[in-house]
């Protein structure tokens, strides 16, 4: 099998893969969310979903699969890094009150290794602090526990929708690029994907979908136990594709290439942005 490489093919890659699981293929729901007046806009997959989570309406079947284009105003400061977009794909396969945590570990772990090739002492994984459950099922898919990390809600392993509505523990996928320049400051072995140097990217996200908090703050447990899932179709890209930007994969660079012919400037992530490619030319570089 020849893992998939472009953006498209990663897309029906994964909705193929998923469906081979006996998910229902959904398509994405619009960027403003549909009577949701606790959301500006779809910032995930699971938002057109709320109300089968919240136990308000029935689910076409309860697995699901889909693409959802996002918007993220929270992301705003960071675009223009490596891997922040406002706008992205998420690629997601979601349980109502269906599978819980081992297939959706074991799915994602098949579909990064096998599926795409991705090679396992690549992968790091979190878990929610006190989540032994979900550390167990990622060790015994032979992650080593070094390279399975316990992580706080302030680490990022507690995922919400929004300030009220679905929330869970969750537990994520990183992949490993190697050692950079930025992990001179790291000390060595204390560099992990929470410290933010560059080494690792956050490609997938598993949120175990139980509570509803309300406007107090409290949780509510959900009716059912539900699976939400994200993973960044422009990050997995970038991986496949063998560059270190989500700007550098292939259906991006092409817009890239067209600022680069309206503003007459060339993309260097390197270089100096100020260059105009016509001094550029001039100067024969
Ligand atoms: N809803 C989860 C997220 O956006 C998967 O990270």
């Amino acid at each position: 099998m020849v893992p998939p490489v472009t953006v498209e093919e990663l897309r029906q890659t994964f909705l193929r893969f998923f469906e081979a699981q006996g998910h229902r293929r959904i398509p994405s729901s619009s960027l403003i969310p549909y009577g949701d007046p606790t959301l500006l806009f779809t910032t995930a997959g699971m938002v057109q979903f709320k109300p089968y989570f919240m136990g308000l309406e029935d689910a076409p079947a309860p697995r699901l699969t889909s693409i959802q284009k996002c918007f993220r105003t929270t992301d705003v400061e960071e675009v223009g890094d490596e891997s922040h977009l406002t706008f992205f794909e998420m690629l997601g396969n979601f349980s109502i009150g269906d599978y819980f945590k081992e297939d959706a570990i074991g799915w994602a772990w098949l579909f990064m290794t096998d599926e795409l090739d991705i090679p396992v002492e690549r992968l790091w994984a979190t878990v929610y602090t006190d989540d032994n459950e979900a550390f167990e099922l990622w060790r015994r898919l032979g992650v080593p526990a070094e390279r399975i990390l316990r992580y706080s809600a302030e680490q990022g392993n507690y995922w919400y929708s929004g300030e009220v509505g679905p929330c869970g523990p969750c537990s994520e996928l990183h992949y490993d690029f190697g050692e950079t320049p930025g992990c001179a400051e790291c000390e060595g072995e204390s560099c992990h994907p929470d410290v933010g140097c560059g080494r690792f990217l956050e490609v997938w996200n598993l949120v175990f979908m139980t509570y509803s908090q309300d406007e107090n703050g409290e949780k509510l447990p959900l009716p059912t136990q539900n699976i939400d899932t994200g993973a960044g179709l422009e990050r997995i890209a970038a991986v496949l594709q063998g560059v270190r930007t989500v700007y550098e994969t292939d259906e991006l660079r092409g817009v890239l290439a067209e600022a680069e012919t309206i503003t007459d400037r060339i993309y260097d992530p390197d270089g100096d942005p100020g260059v105009l490619a016509a001094q550029r030319r001039r100067l024969g570089s």
